[in-house]
C-alpha cells in the first residue's frame, strides 16, 4: 500500500492557529490537501480576536511548498460557518474535510457555574460544530464525498471536574455525530469523533514540562488524518488519542433484565433485581436507535 495522500481534496479545519489544529492542518498539507485554515485568533477563554494566529500557519504551509488560505470568522454563528465554507469554495472550489477543533475554556465548578460561562462554550464547539459542518454539508452531499471529525474530550466523555459546560458541549458532539453517520451514510459522508490529549496553551499549565513534551499535537495528528482520508471507511467511531496511544471508546449497554409487561413492575422488583440492571456483563453495541430498542420489543412481544 502507497501513502495515504490528500492531492485534490480541500479541508477546512477550525482553530488551526496553533495546538492541535496548526498540527492536522500542516499533516495534511503536506499529503497535498489544500487547507482553509480558520482560526478567530482569541485568547484561551475566548476573548479578543486577530488574524495573527492563521497566518502565521498559512505561511507555514506555503513555506513547505503546500496550499492553504487563512479565514478568521468565529465559528460559532450561521454567517461564521457560511463564509468559513466560502473561504473554501473561493479558494479552492469544493469542500471534501471539515475537522471541527476550535475550542475554548471557561472551568467553573457547578455552583459557580454562571450564564455566560455555559453559553459561551456551548456556542464555539457545539454550534460551532453544527454552524461550520451544517455549512458544508451540502456541498459534501452534492459532491458525494465527506471526512468530518468533531474534537470532544474524555472531560465530557468520562468526566472532569470544574467543566460541566466544556463536558456537556463535548458530548453533544457524539449525539451530533450519531445522527448525521445515518444521514451522511448514501452520500459516502464519514463522521469520526477524537478525544485527544496534547500539550497545547489549554493544556501547558496542567502537567510539567517533560510530560509536555510526549505529548506532542503531531502524536494525535495521524490518526485524525488517516481518519480523513479516502482509505479510512469508519464511520460513527471515537477514539481515544495521544502520546502514542489510540484506542475506541463505545457506548455500550448491557446484557439487562426483563420483566413481563403482563404484570405491574414494583420499585421492589427493580431494588430486587439492579445488579442484573447494572451490569455491563457481554455488552452490545447498537448501531442506531432501532437496533437498541430491540430488546425492549422483543420483550413486549413475547
Ligand atoms: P488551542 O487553544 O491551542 O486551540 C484552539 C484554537 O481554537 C485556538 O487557536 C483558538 O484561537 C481557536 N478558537 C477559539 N474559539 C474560536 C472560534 N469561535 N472560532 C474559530 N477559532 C476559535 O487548544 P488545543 O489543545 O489545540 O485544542 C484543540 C481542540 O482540542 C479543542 O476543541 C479542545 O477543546 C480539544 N481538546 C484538547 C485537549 C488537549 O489535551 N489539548 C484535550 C481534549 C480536547
Amino acid at each position: 500500500m502507497g501513502d495515504v495522500r490528500f492531492d485534490g481534496r480541500v479541508a477546512i479545519i477550525t482553530g488551526a492557529g496553533g495546538g492541535l489544529g496548526r498540527s492536522h492542518a500542516l499533516m495534511l498539507a503536506s499529503r497535498g490537501c489544500k487547507v482553509v485554515v480558520n482560526d478567530l485568533g482569541g485568547t484561551l477563554d475566548g476573548s479578543g480576536k486577530g488574524s495573527a494566529m492563521a497566518d502565521k500557519v498559512v505561511d507555514e504551509i506555503k513555506a513547505a511548498g503546500g496550499e492553504a488560505v487563512a479565514n478568521y470568522d468565529g465559528v460559532d454563528t450561521v454567517p461564521g460557518g457560511q463564509n468559513i465554507v466560502k473561504t473554501a469554495l473561493d479558494a479552492f472550489g469544493k469542500i471534501d474535510i471539515v475537522v471541527n477543533n476550535a475550542g475554548i475554556l471557561k472551568d467553573k465548578t457547578f455552583a459557580k457555574m454562571d450564564e455566560d460561562s455555559w453559553d459561551k462554550v456551548i456556542a464555539v464547539h457545539m454550534k460551532g460544530a453544527f454552524c461550520v459542518t451544517n455549512a458544508a454539508w451540502p456541498i459534501m452531499r452534492d459532491n458525494a464525498y465527506g471526512r468530518v471529525i468533531f474534537t470532544s474530550s474524555a472531560a465530557g466523555l468520562f468526566g472532569n471536574f470544574g467543566q460541566a459546560n466544556y463536558g456537556a458541549a463535548k458530548t453533544a458532539m457524539v449525539g451530533m455525530m450519531n445522527v448525521l453517520k445515518l444521514e451522511g451514510a448514501k452520500y459516502n459522508i464519514k463522521l469520526n469523533t477524537i478525544a485527544p490529549i496534547a500539550a497545547s496553551r489549554m493544556t501547558e499549565a496542567l502537567m510539567p514540562p517533560q510530560i509536555l513534551d510526549k505529548l506532542k499535537p503531531d502524536f494525535v495528528s495521524p490518526l485524525v488524518a488517516y481518519l480523513c482520508s479516502e482509505d479510512c471507511q469508519e464511520t460513527g467511531g471515537i477514539y481515544s488519542v495521544g502520546g502514542g496511544y489510540f484506542a475506541r471508546i463505545a457506548l455500550m449497554e448491557g446484557p439487562g433484565y426483563t420483566q413481563p409487561v403482563t404484570t405491574p413492575i414494583s420499585m421492589e422488583d427493580i431494588r430486587d433485581n439492579f445488579d442484573k440492571i447494572n451490569s455491563l456483563e457481554n455488552p452490545r453495541k447498537p448501531a442506531n436507535i432501532s437496533e437498541e430498542n430491540q430488546a425492549i420489543f422483543a420483550n413486549i412481544m413475547k
